[in-house]
């Protein structure tokens, strides 16, 4: 397995395809672990920090029950309850908490953010989410894809509706470019990632063999696909103005079983990172169904909820996967 000791997890294309591919391994093999209750703790003793900026179920849980799994204890410092970004300066902070902690999540808007946190640190910084990339959501969907598919990763065809602009669109291409996998990005053009990160995909494609492809066009896109994968269409920290904006263009992106059905695979998988606008009766749906008189957005209720969903195994792969990132960089 790929030695990362030391090693900050901060976007897809910081690691080697085999690199990334030996933490989905060891993911898998902590996953078997505690479900056969001969889980090993390497991380007795261990601190972590966990800084949040923005909101969270899955990725901070993950790395509360994934820390007590091995023996190690968190502290969560949530949008407003610490001095980052207010009154204390990152580098400031980083240095700080490198004196205390072990290492370091941190979730905020701001790529360069963490990784100004990472050079000051001088201890492995995890990112959480930012505006570009979610990396850690990429170990657990891909060890999701891995566990419900049985062809060889690189054989693996995705295709990603929706806002591609974003972290998740961005992570969903250079991942599937990194590992040599069929990715299609299925958005109106406006909608696609930013050049340079098709560029830096492309350019991957080249040693890895993956094959990109960007299109308007659903069926084209979606033909052949063994998963069908989707994020919402606002991001957290965007202004409710967009939605009208977002609702107009994407629309026509949702994933519906007509979507699935066009896949032409009996046995298409959907993933999402979650939370996810499938029924809209939370508070914010609840103010979206009753602006633009609509069920659901990115995903509808019927997909969310068939058998070809698969998103309550993405979840819980958050756990096992962001257990291995720190395995490896702290054991
Ligand atoms: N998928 C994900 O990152 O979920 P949270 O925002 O709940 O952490
Ligand atoms: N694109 C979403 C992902 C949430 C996990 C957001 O940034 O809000």
């Amino acid at each position: 397995r790929p030695d990362l000791t030391g090693r900050h997890f901060l976007k897809e294309v910081d690691f080697t395809a085999e690199e990334f591919r030996g933490l989905v391994d060891l993911a898998a093999e902590l996953k078997a672990a505690k479900k056969a209750g001969t889980e090993t703790q390497y991380l007795a003793g261990r601190n972590i920090a966990l800084v949040f900026e923005k909101t969270s179920t899955r990725t901070r849980c993950a790395f509360e029950v994934a820390a007590a799994d091995q023996g190690a204890s968190t502290t969560y410092l949530d949008p407003s309850g610490s001095q980052i970004g207010h009154k204390e300066s990152v580098r400031d902070t980083a240095r700080v908490l490198g004196r205390m902690f072990d290492a370091i999540e941190y979730r905020g808007d701001s790529q360069p953010g963490v990784e100004e946190l990472a050079a000051y640190a001088g201890v492995p910084v995890y990112n959480g989410l930012t505006d570009d990339w979610h990396p850690t959501q990429m170990l657990a969907d891909v060890l999701t894809m891995v566990e419900h598919n049985s062809k060889p990763l690189a054989e693996i065809a995705f295709a990603y509706l929706g806002d591609a602009r974003f972290n998740m669109g961005n992570s969903y291409l250079v991942t599937g470019a990194l590992l040599g996998m069929d990715v299609r990005i299925v958005a109106p053009r406006a909608y696609w990632p930013a050049e340079e990160i098709i560029a830096q995909a492309r350019k991957l494609a080249e040693t890895s063999g993956a094959r990109i492809t960007l299109t308007e066009d659903i069926p084209e896109g979606v033909a052949g696909a063994d998963f069908v994968v989707t994020d919402v269409w606002v991001s957290m920290g965007e202004p409710k103005e967009v939605w009208a904006e977002r609702i107009a263009a994407l629309a026509p992106y949702a994933v519906t079983m007509d979507v699935l059905r066009a896949t032409g695979n009996a046995d298409v998988k959907f993933l999402h990172c979650l939370p996810a606008f499938h029924d809209l009766g939370t508070k914010v749906g609840r103010e979206i169904h009753e602006t633009y008189g609509l069920d659901s957005l990115e995903v509808t209720d019927e997909v969310f909820e068939s058998a070809h969903s698969v998103v309550f195994d993405e979840a819980e792969n958050r756990l096992h996967t962001i257990k291995a990132i720190m395995v490896a960089t702290l054991a």
